[in-house]
């Protein structure tokens, strides 16, 4: 049985108010709260237990190195990736998808090379593919979305031409909560020799991810939007791509040997871990990994699959409200803006001042934006903790707002 309330005990920030009003936090698509679980794990590494890690023979270290490779481990059983090894540590998505396109991609790509992607994709999942469009010449193809916010499968297959060296599409869009069939995307990449990447940020967080199942190349996911620490995520990469990259960063840890004349490299996935890591943060995304198999991803995904079906029953009722993307299937993610043309930085501002807290602005996703039509919208993104009374408070919350500025 699924006891929100007992679940949300373990969030102490919960617990406050903001502008005289109890904390409404709606804003976990950015980033989410912290369980006590992540931010006991932490303490305790600082407190008692902390070294730097792969570095020193004493007790210290080789705890703090016990307790963050332990973690590598982890990450691997939650993504359902078979080797540990193909768990790259780093701070979170935007590191991984960087290191694909400049350690896999850059020594690849020829001038008209194409990179496929979705219309829906955050800047993450754009702006490493746009570097290798001006600095190489490759060439960016772009997959629009439905009027409701689907991506179908099979106008990205269609876009999969024989210059087709990567696609790279969102697992779930932080926008519209839309959940993409990346299996079919990734089955039919392969296939094609094509290689995919998939943004895993936002559905790694609401659902149970299997890479394995997905079949994908690399898959990358954030520690902070998890219910884990700033700085904390990693990028699954295929052991076969990892063979094949360059390493991004250079420093110490992810070399076997250097001299005045040559280096050699550390074996994968150390080779893409250069520099004293995050440790703590990493033991915290531990921490993070744990709590919420604890709970279950099947039953964070059906306690939220709740939410999404109340606020969407709610938020649509309201005829002066633009939802924006109605997919079937979509995570508790709603997008919207409000007819009369209070600006979405107004609403939230007003918001606010009762708790509620949502993002406003283009969402790092400007090509969708532009696609829907809006230069900003208003997002309410829910979590593990949250429920259909702090939907009741958001609702009311927007009918204040359309009094005043209807
Ligand atoms: N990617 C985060 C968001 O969607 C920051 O808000």
């Amino acid at each position: 049985m699924y006891d929100v309330n007992r679940i949300r005990d373990d969030f102490p920030i919960l617990s406050r108010e903001v502008n005289g009003k109890p904390l409404v936090y709606l804003d976990n698509g950015a980033s989410a709260q912290k369980p006590l679980a992540v931010l006991e794990a932490m303490d305790t590494a600082y407190r008692h237990e902390y070294a730097n890690v792969h570095r020193g023979l004493h007790y210290l270290s080789n705890l703090a190195t016990e307790h963050y490779e332990a973690v590598r481990g982890k990450i691997a059983a939650f993504l359902g990736a078979g080797d540990e090894r193909e768990i790259i540590f780093n701070t979170g998505s935007t590191a991984g998808i960087n290191l694909v396109s400049y350690g896999w991609a850059a020594p690849r790509i020829e001038p008209g090379d194409e990179i496929v992607l979705s219309v829906m994709e955050h800047h993450a999942n754009i702006v490493p593919w746009h570097f290798l469009r001006e600095r190489q010449g490759a060439v960016l193809k772009w997959v629009d979305v439905d009027v409701n916010g689907d991506l179908d499968p099979q106008a990205v297959i269609d876009a999969m031409g024989p210059k087709t060296k990567i696609v790279a599409v969102t697992h779930m869009s932080n926008v519209l909560g839309t959940v993409v069939d990346v299996a079919t995307i990734c089955r039919a990449a392969r296939e094609r020799g094509i290689v995919s990447v998939i943004d895993g940020s936002q559905a790694a967080v609401h659902m149970p991810v299997n890479v394995a199942e997905i079949g994908c190349d690399f898959y990358a996911f954030t520690g902070h939007k998890l219910y884990g620490p700033s700085g904390s995520g990693a990028l699954y990469a295929r052991m076969e791509r990892q063979e094949e990259m360059r390493p991004f960063h250079g420093g110490g840890d992810m070399i076997r040997e250097v001299r005045k004349d040559a280096i050699s490299y550390n074996d994968p996935p150390m080779k893409f871990e250069a520099g004293t890591p995050g440790i703590v943060a990493t033991i915290g995304l531990g921490a993070a990994i744990d709590y919420v198999s604890g709970i279950g991803m099947d039953a964070i995904a059906a306690h939220e699959r709740e939410i999404r079906d109340y606020a969407q029953t709610k938020l649509t009722g309201l005829n002066w409200l633009n939802v924006q993307g109605n997919s079937k299937g979509k995570g508790a993610i709603f997008s919207f803006t409000m007819q009369g043309g209070a600006h979405p930085h107004d609403i939230s501002t007003v918001i606010d001042r009762r708790g509620v807290a949502v993002r406003a602005g283009h969402h790092c996703a400007q090509p969708l934006m532009t696609h829907l039509g809006v230069t900003a919208t208003c997002r309410a993104s829910f979590g593990l903790y949250n429920t259909r009374e702090e939907v009741d408070v958001l609702v009311d919350a927007l009918e204040f707002c359309q009094e005043l500025f209807g």
